[in-house]
């Protein structure tokens, strides 16, 4: 029995569909009518948040192997103590169950990032988890390319997108969807023990200013990158209703993608994560924008 956290999210529901029939799963959903008839018909389903430790040892019980991680939430008041929460109930779920193995989802630069919001506040989460003893693959990512989508309507509008980064820095990217397919291996495989980080790193190497050159020819018209001020940029996100902390972790986040070079140190694993940019503009962003034009253009006529 494989468990499964999430499998409504991104990451979460791409592991779902690549084990569905292959493997039996225990899905936990707070809301169950959000996954589709289809995997609620395979699959069993337990409802509530996995922030629950009651909830997540339901989930858990007789489980092998789990996929974990922390939901983002871009209203919590304290970054930290919103990923301890999460990560709190996983140990005491994880001990009480006597689950064997367990892959999360975290970033990349521990041990160099400091300060570094979100990044600090994931890094920390799965200390917690490791501390149970539990056998654990830890999914390091960098920047998901799912995150350009949050500026979908920008670049269809403007042709451009912002960002509080150096533009003439290399970012380490990742297709959500490569993760999924890393955590899938990982939970199907009954041959692995202990604790390991896991780089789950994209092919490109490109700069922000490189990768909209890249949208400009996938999409054919321009887009260009602009750095944003941070203390503008913040004021955009709470003016969204981002809370002032998850709007700090995310400038500090960026703070160290710029001066300390959190993702760059990381060694890629070759073939692990093969989606490249201009393959996820096509297959991803290319349709996302259309889409919006799409609405735009009904809702105006
Ligand atoms: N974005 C990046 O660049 C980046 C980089 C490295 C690591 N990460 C990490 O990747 C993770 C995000 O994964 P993702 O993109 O797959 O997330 P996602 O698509 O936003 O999915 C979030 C999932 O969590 C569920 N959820 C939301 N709030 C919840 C709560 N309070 N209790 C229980 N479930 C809840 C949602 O379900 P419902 O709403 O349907 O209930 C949904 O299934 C985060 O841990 C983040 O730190 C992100």
């Amino acid at each position: 029995m494989i468990t499964i956290t999430t499998p409504t999210g991104q990451i979460g529901r791409t592991v779902v569909d690549r084990l569905l029939g292959v493997a039996e799963l225990r899905l936990l959903a707070r809301d169950p009518d959000r996954l589709p008839a289809a995997v609620r018909a395979k699959a069993e389903v337990v409802q509530g948040s996995h922030e629950d430790p009651d909830v997540l040892a339901e989930a858990c019980s007789g489980a092998e192997s789990v996929f974990w991680l922390v939901p983002p939430n871009a209203q919590a008041a304290d970054l930290d103590e919103y990923y301890l929460t999460f990560a709190r109930a996983a140990a005491t779920a994880f001990r009480t169950t006597g689950v064997r193995r367990v892959v999360n989802v975290s970033t990349l630069g521990r041990g160099i990032a400091h300060d570094a919001g979100h990044l600090t506040a994931a890094l920390a989460a799965d200390d917690v988890i490791a501390a149970t003893g539990v056998d654990q693959r830890t999914l390091c990512a960098p920047y998901f390319l799912e995150n350009f989508l949050n500026a979908t309507a920008f670049i269809a509008e403007h042709g451009m997108f912002t960002l509080p980064m150096d533009g003439d820095r290399p970012l380490r990217t990742i297709a959500t969807a490569d993760i999924a397919a890393v955590a899938a291996e990982l939970l199907l495989d009954d041959s692995w023990s202990g604790r390991r980080d896991v780089p789950v790193i994209g092919p490109d190497e490109l700069t922000l200013d490189q990768m909209a050159e890249v949208m400009s020819e996938v999409l054919g018209r321009p887009v260009r990158f602009q750095p944003a001020d941070a203390e503008q940029y913040k004021a955009a996100l709470t003016a969204h209703g981002v809370s002032a902390a998850s709007a700090d972790g995310l400038i500090a986040m960026a703070r160290a993608q710029n001066e300390q070079r959190v993702y760059d140190s990381a060694q890629r694993v070759p073939r692990s994560a093969t989606t490249c940019f201009a393959e996820w503009c096509e297959q991803v962003l290319k349709p996302a924008v259309a889409a919006y034009e799409r609405d735009r253009a009904g809702s105006a006529g």
